[in-house]
């Protein structure tokens, strides 16, 4: 088993916030991240496909097809939007970088056709990071 990942980068600005929440309870919770405009954050997104190489070309999966897959899947709809309101698929939900990070993996799941994704690993920051396997 071969393990392959491409990263890219995205720009999104977000606003953790539950509306069944208190004013004062989203701010116990959330903090910062609760600041009524939004702030930003740079992410990295790590997407990882396992399987076996083909013998014929070498490859799991060639990675500009990866890189096409991820680009047209999810960071198009992501980078430079604010995630609490222009982003169709992230209606309803809070954009916490856990359920990011889900989303994303359900996005790609179905997507890839030579081997199959491993794992979604989201970087909110330096050091933090989010990773979901499907399990
Ligand atoms: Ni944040």
């Amino acid at each position: 088993m071969i393990y392959v990942t491409r990263r890219e980068l995205f720009s999104a600005a977000h606003r953790l916030f539950n509306p069944n929440f208190s004013d004062a309870e989203n701010e116990k919770i959330y903090d910062k991240c609760n600041n009524e405009f939004g702030h930003g954050h740079n992410y990295v997104l790590e997407v990882t496909v396992c399987g076996e190489i083909n013998p014929a070309t070498g490859y799991l999966i060639d990675l500009k097809k990866l890189k096409k897959i991820i680009r047209e899947n999810v960071i198009v709809f992501l980078d430079h939007k604010h995630l609490n309101y222009e982003v169709p698929f992230l209606k309803g939900i809070i954009p916490t970088s856990e359920n990011l990070t889900l989303v994303i993996w359900n996005l790609l799941v179905k997507k890839i056709d030579e081997g199959k994704l491993f794992s979604v690993k989201l970087y909110e920051t330096e050091n933090n990071y989010f990773e979901y396997r499907g399990e």
